[in-house]
């Protein structure tokens, strides 16, 4: 029997106690296992994500969350770009859930299932929820612009019902969602669980810098913003691709680029050739840290099963005590 005051039916699909994923967090900075393998320990599902890795380098990562967990995990990629060599790599060893974000399912959702894995699509429009879930796709993440990383224009708020009521597969809410409130308004909004990114940044096993991890501690929502010049910089979506544009926090790169847009061709070589060197010294997080708006619910960096006990523990008691609103008792 689970522990968990929350359980969905979403849960009995991906084999997990708890409706909370968390997130893919890829990028040119150190990948922790240990937090992907925390969070499926805890009885969510943790993500893998690919985003700046070999094909070598994803296989030691499932091979890694393999040593450390018996539980399901998911595997990550974006369509920003999209390398058939990974997905080729992550089939060999086929995760029990592969999850797809910023483009279309394509022919890669019939791949995933030939291999034997649920496929979770990320989407960020009402009309890419419809055209995933008739490609196939077994689980909807709906992903509004509050979240850190690359998202749309529309909120979750507004985003995930619209979802909802367009699609017949399970919906997951992504983008916002940090704490039990956010949990239970998500199953309001007819969600079956939720992504989290930016709260398991600042988790004890997350293997990103401490100034990182501080910086969100120290944050209010609206320091986390656009970036409006991505498009001149960041690796461009291949065939499928969404339009998206990503979240950090505001550093004085964010700030000084964002007042240049839009960019000359001189502008974006100089911007781009800022962005690789960073990358090369393996300093790019503080130019361009990742982080979504929930910074500014998040003061303290924990444990990840701590965090997920927490979301779940707290969003049965928010929900039992929006009940006491009923003016109706039975
Ligand atoms: C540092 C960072 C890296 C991310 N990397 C990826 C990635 O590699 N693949 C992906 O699909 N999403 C990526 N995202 C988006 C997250 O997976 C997730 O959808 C988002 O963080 C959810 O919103 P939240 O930050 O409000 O919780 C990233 C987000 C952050 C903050």
């Amino acid at each position: 029997m689970s522990l968990s005051p929350i359980r969905t039916p979403l849960c009995d699909l991906l084999g997990i106690e708890v409706p909370i994923i968390g997130a893919p967090l890829g990028g040119p900075w150190d990948q922790s296992m240990e937090l992907v393998s925390a969070i499926s320990e805890a009885g969510g599902l943790g993500s893998i994500a690919t985003t700046f890795r070999s094909p070598e380098q994803v296989r030691q990562d499932i091979a890694r969350v393999r040593d450390l967990t018996d539980r399901p995990f998911a595997v990550n990629m974006t369509r920003r770009p999209f390398d058939p060599d990974v997905l080729a790599a992550v089939l060999a060893d086929p995760p029990p859930v592969f999850s797809l974000a910023l483009g279309a399912p394509l022919d890669v959702v019939d791949q995933v299932h030939r291999a034997g894995s649920l496929f979770l699509q990320q989407v960020m429009t009402v009309n890419q929820a419809v055209k995933s879930a008739a490609a196939g796709a077994d689980v909807i993440s709906a992903q509004g612009s509050e979240s850190g990383g690359f998202s749309g224009q529309v909120s979750t708020m507004a985003l995930v019902p619209q979802v909802v009521d367009a699609v017949d597969v399970p919906v997951v809410a992504s983008g916002g969602i940090a704490d039990g409130r956010g949990l239970a308004a998500a199953l309001a909004l007819g969600a079956q669980g939720v992504n989290i990114g930016t709260r398991f940044l600042a988790s004890a096993e997350a293997a990103i810098p401490d100034s990182w991890k501080e910086a969100i501690c120290a944050a209010q929502s609206e320091d986390a913003v656009k970036l409006l010049f991505a498009d001149h910089a960041l690796p461009a979506p291949t065939e499928g691709g969404y339009d998206s544009v990503p979240r950090a926090l505001r550093t004085s790169f964010v700030e000084s680029w964002n007042a240049r847009v839009p960019l000359g061709s001189e502008a974006a070589a100089e911007l781009r050739e800022g962005i690789q060197q960073a990358i090369r010294d393996h300093t790019s997080h503080e130019l361009l840290p990742l982080t979504g708006q929930t910074a500014g619910l998040i003061r303290d960096v924990e444990p990840a099963a701590v965090i997920v006990r927490r979301i779940a523990d707290d969003a049965a008691s928010t929900l039992t005590s929006a009940g006491h609103w009923l003016t109706a008792k039975a």
